[in-house]
């Protein structure tokens, strides 16, 4: 069964004014659709890898035949990521915004210091992203981690392809397809603006789950 692009949990506007509305229709509509349509074309009559889950592909990226993995890890990475990331985030005072609460917060606090010093290093890592990649905050042997990855890569590839492991309970996409358009160079203030939309309750559970 092929894969599909799925709907976005809001409207195209509602991340505004911190994401516009121009960049969220491309970067779903665009760029999501096409690492879909592209992990679809590299699994054309593979049936035994058609039936998997893209967190399987991805995860297993050893398993998949030489001459189709680049396609699954960089287009099961960008349909993996792109899911995640949209339910990522919340309009500003709409579930967007504000500070983790509960056990996610007493993690970051434990691993981090104040919230927000966790919140500088985590742009830092996304700063420090030379080209296109992803910031991201891990679970990891119980511990809460901060790395990034190059291009479309995932935690869930391993340290081996990712240069990271673990679970990932929070990700910002870093590609300048996901801010130009509003910030054009200017990733820091993308990343300083995107607090405001980031659905900690998703976080939260996230984290919950992968405990
Ligand atoms: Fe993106």
């Amino acid at each position: 069964m092929a894969f599909t692009l799925p709907a976005l949990p809001y409207d195209f506007a509602a991340l505004e004014p911190v994401i516009d509305t121009l960049t969220m229709q491309i970067h779903h509509g665009k760029h999501h659709a096409a690492y879909i349509a592209n992990l679809n074309k590299a699994l054309e009559g593979k049936p035994e890898l058609e039936t998997k889950s893209a967190e399987d592909l991805i995860k297993n990226l050893a398993t998949v035949p030489e001459a189709i993995r680049p396609a699954v890890r960089n287009n099961g990475g960008g349909h993996v990521n792109h899911s995640l990331f949209w339910q990522l985030m919340a309009p500003k005072g709409g579930g967007g915004g504000g500070e983790p609460a509960g056990e996610l917060a007493a993690a970051i606090t434990a691993a981090f210091g104040t919230f927000g010093d966790f919140k500088t290093k985590f742009m830092d890592a996304g700063a420090k992203r030379f080209g296109s990649g992803w910031s991201w905050l891990v679970l990891k042997d119980g511990k809460l981690v901060i790395g990034s990855t190059a291009n479309q890569d995932n935690p869930l590839m391993g340290e081996a392809v990712a240069g990271i492991s673990g679970t990932p309970v929070l990700g910002l996409d870093v590609w300048e397809h996901a801010y130009y358009l509003k910030y054009q160079n200017r990733r820091p203030d993308y990343m300083a603006a995107w607090w405001d939309v980031v659905n900690w309750s998703k976080v939260s559970a996230l984290y919950n789950a992968a405990k």
